[in-house]
């Protein structure tokens, strides 16, 4: 816990952006029970407690296994709908005012669900959290790599109709094993088309996925990319290149991608001049939305309110959003700053 009780309430109310979020993985076991009910759906745990105490990894792949599981209460744009309102609901409790969100359309099209159900639920509620909250949003369709390179061109060209909605494509899913290189054509094809890239990358796989990441499928950021601290010239090169990683310490934990979160590598990137953001990857899963995940890294490495300022400001020097719109938002954030006495 944060003893510096002034701490916990400038990070709770900074106005920031969160970065990386699987929208699937934001589906709270009681919204679960609920689509499953109203759906027809067995789910193979009695209760939402049981769900919960099943939510215990060793290994990114564990916890795959049960987010595409979890995924399959998903059928109507309604649901879509639904849990995406209630990530902004609590976004906005928390004060995110930008939010880059990703969602993983093959793993509905592969149970019949139909790409513009998905989408078409997901777009309508991010509107509504423009109208309502005020919180902007970017779109991020991720290709599942531990599917072929043809699956990901297959989906590329149903999500390609929908340009007006989406800012850029990503890459997900099992690491190990499902290099970058592999969706080489794909991402070619995702550039051409006009889009941005990112993807996951130095989360269980080695420094060496990022590398190819940034220069086979010429990404704008990497998401995670823990592993990057192995490769002296690469953290030269990604602070050099101001190329962000979208951080997420809680799914780190969790997913034993770190042992303890006082050894997290973090302070020690932020040090080596890397342009790193704090986000929550799957909240529902790994016990936090962005704000706990601040919180959570802040007790445990110590940082001040300046170092939370500097993550702050980079979480939307990070963003997609235009450079006007940077500037508004930092503004925002700047203001906060100033006017942040505590008592
Ligand atoms: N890594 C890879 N794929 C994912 C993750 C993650 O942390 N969360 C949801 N899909
Ligand atoms: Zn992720």
């Amino acid at each position: 816990m944060i003893s510096d009780k002034s701490l916990s309430e400038y990070i709770k109310g900074i106005p920031k952006a969160e970065l990386h979020v699987h929208i699937e993985g934001t589906l709270e076991p009681e919204l679960m029970f609920e689509f499953a009910e109203r759906n027809g759906i067995k789910i193979k745990y009695k209760s939402v407690q049981e769900l919960r105490e099943a939510y215990n990894f060793n290994n990114l792949q564990e916890f795959l296994d049960i987010y595409y599981a979890g995924a399959s209460v998903l059928l109507t744009e309604q649901d879509f709908f639904d849990m995406t309102c209630s990530y902004l609901q609590k976004a906005h409790s928390q004060n995110v005012i930008h939010a880059e969100i990703f969602f993983d359309p093959q793993s509905h099209t592969s149970r019949g669900i139909s790409f513009d159900t998905v989408i078409k639920g997901i777009h309508r509620a991010l509107e509504d959290g423009k109208t309502k909250f005020g919180i902007s949003s970017k779109l991020i369709p991720c290709f599942l790599r531990h599917l072929d390179s043809d699956s990901a061109m297959e989906t590329l060209k149903t999500a390609g109709q929908y340009k007006d909605w989406i800012t850029a494509f990503g890459l997900d899913s099992s690491e190990k094993g499902n290099p970058p290189l592999k969706f080489q054509k794909v991402f070619d094809a995702v550039r051409e088309a006009g889009f941005l890239t990112v993807a996951h990358a130095g989360e269980e796989g080695p420094a060496e996925y990022v590398w190819e990441a940034i220069d086979v499928l010429k990404v704008s950021r990497i998401d995670h990319g823990n592993r990057s601290l192995d490769d002296a010239s690469l953290v030269e090169y990604l602070s050099r290149e101001k190329i962000p990683l979208t951080v997420c310490p809680l799914s780190n934990l969790k997913l034993k991608v770190v042992k303890d979160l006082k050894k997290h590598p973090l302070k020690e990137m932020m040090k080596r001049g890397v342009m790193v953001t704090i986000n929550s990857d799957d909240p529902a899963y790994f016990g936090g939305y962005v704000g706990e995940n601040y919180m959570a890294l802040a007790d445990s490495l110590d940082l001040n309110r300046e170092e939370i300022y500097q993550l702050v400001q980079n979480s939307f020097t990070a963003s997609f959003l235009n450079d006007d719109e940077k500037k508004i938002m930092v503004t925002k954030a700047a203001e906060f700053n100033f006017d942040f006495n505590p008592v």
